[in-house]
């Protein structure tokens, strides 16, 4: 991405001052006296444009060819200006504007401030209106925030002033055209072990509840759909999102999106009605996109009452805070259940917490797994099963370090087959053993798995007996 500071400040001023005149000079010229459609609108500022270039040369400041200057005037009068080439570049996944000279974007994993600014604010204002217009939302002193979804799913927020003080500001999360698999998660980024990837995928296709908790961005959705992903072909899958990311391979996926108010503030639909309304779907599994308020009770008395299996997102910082956050949304829902109780089907719904960070380097990984074993008075039991260690900070602020099983076998996966068994058994003894285990285990999950899944409807081990007293 190119340096902000690749011209002088006073180059740039001069840059902008040209830009900014030229814009003007387009709209000064442009026909205002009949509507135009798109294409018509596009003529006439390909024709405007070709005539001053007819007369004039280009200052040699700007440092561009005349093609290029076209192809950017043409993104602001008619497209989304400096943000155009952003959106249409694979390589970047997020883009965050603050106010009229600052646009980053995060390449690689690496959030930076390139050097591409908007004319001025009305400028900003215009391409926000431009992106808002086309969803059916807007704007304005009365609705200065807005969310959605663009055209090619990418998600979309918008502050303006008051609320946002330097300026209007824009985040758009790109939808990926190919999302992040749990192979790219493994060998691309380095975020998820082989060893992990196996445990996760048994524990997926064995029905267990799971939870992924990280910050904002640290790749939590992209978890869950590799880990959706796991879900067998011939279940029912329900999904509930707020703007719908997920992607999902199986035949049979039901989605949903919950609904925002309109301008006189009705038709809200949330993400707590969507889950009650998915209990009526008869679904095999339940994903959440992310679980923020009272629709974590819905979420885990569905997952005491048969519907285990099912996945989502929450936002905390640690295992221990995901248990917290979760309380707090179950407070949340207005029932008045005391807190032991809370406490209670917590402990028996969720079985394990997935926690995700980003680290300074910008790679994201699975930095810890934890097993909820059962409540306790005023807290819980918990097991980590997995934790990541630091072992190096490099110069160039690289981490190095490795996700390692600690050593503990997870509790509540006595149901299994005694195959599957030892195949965990193989994945948390050591390290080494990881790799020769994963091959084993890929040869062997899809035949086993059905045999697996008629023992485990035979054992009961003590965590299902928690569902049964939480259920009451
Ligand atoms: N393991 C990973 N390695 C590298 N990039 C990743 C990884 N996981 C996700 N990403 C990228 O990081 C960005 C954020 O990912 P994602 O949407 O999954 O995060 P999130 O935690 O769900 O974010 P939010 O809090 O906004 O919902 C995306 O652009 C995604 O492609
Ligand atoms: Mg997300």
């Amino acid at each position: 991405m190119e340096d902000v500071s690749a011209p002088d400040d006073r180059t740039r001023e001069r840059i902008l001052r040209f830009k900014k005149d030229f814009h003007q000079r387009i709209l000064d010229q442009i026909d205002r006296r009949q509507s135009l459609n798109k294409y018509e609108l596009k003529a006439q500022v390909e024709s405007i444009t070709e005539k001053i270039f007819a007369r004039e040369e280009l200052p040699p400041f700007l440092g561009v060819t005349k093609e290029q200057f076209k192809k950017e005037t043409f993104d602001n009068v008619l497209g989304y200006g400096p943000l155009e080439d952003l959106l249409n570049d694979p390589t970047v996944d997020d883009i965050m504007v603050v106010g009229c000279n600052k646009v980053f974007a995060e390449k690689d994993g690496k959030l930076q401030l390139t050097n591409r600014c908007f004319l001025d604010e009305q400028h900003l204002r215009t391409v926000i209106d431009r992106m808002l217009r086309v969803i059916g939302k807007a704007v304005n002193d009365l609705n200065p925030y807005a969310d959605g979804r663009l055209e090619d799913g990418s998600r979309i927020n918008v502050v303006v002033p008051p609320l946002a003080l330097d300026g209007p500001m824009i985040t758009i999360r790109k939808f990926p055209s190919n999302p992040h698999t749990m192979e790219d998660l493994i060998h691309k980024f380095g975020s998820v072990t082989q060893g992990l990837a196996d445990f996760l995928r048994i524990a997926v296709r064995n029905r267990k509840n799971i939870l992924v908790s990280g910050g904002s961005g640290t790749g939590k959705t992209t978890l869950l759909n590799a880990l959706g992903n796991y879900i067998p072909h011939d279940e029912r899958i329900v999904t509930i999102e707020d703007t719908a990311e997920l992607k999902l391979g199986q035949p049979h996926v039901a989605r949903m999106e919950t609904r925002q108010p309109n301008f006189e503030g009705k038709g809200v639909v949330s993400i707590r009605d969507l889950v009650r309304n998915a209990l009526r779907m008869r679904p095999d599994r339940i994903i959440v996109g992310e679980c923020r308020g009272g629709e974590a009770i819905d979420m885990l008395q569905a997952m005491n009452t048969g519907h285990d299996g099912s996945l989502t997102t929450v936002h905390a910082n640690s295992p221990e805070d995901v248990l917290l956050r979760l309380e707090t949304m179950c407070t949340m829902a207005g029932l008045d259940i005391p807190l032991a109780s809370i406490r209670k089907q917590i402990a028996a719904a969720v079985d394990l917490i997935v926690q995700v960070g980003r680290f300074g380097d910008g790679t994201r990984r699975v930095i810890a797994v934890t097993e909820i074993l059962e409540s306790k008075a005023d807290s819980y039991a918990l097991q980590d099963l997995f934790l990541f260690q630091r072992e190096l900070v490099r110069e160039d602020g690289g981490i190095e370090g490795e996700l390692k099983p600690t050593g503990k076998v997870p509790k509540s996966f006595e149901s299994f087959v005694q195959e599957e068994r030892d195949q965990l058994k193989e994945i948390f003894s050591s390290n080494k053993k990881v790799k020769a285990a994963s091959a084993k285990v890929a040869a062997e999950k899809d035949a086993s798995y059905k045999k697996a899944e008629a023992s485990a409807e035979t054992a009961r081990p003590k965590k299902d007996v928690d569902k049964e007293a939480a259920k009451k």
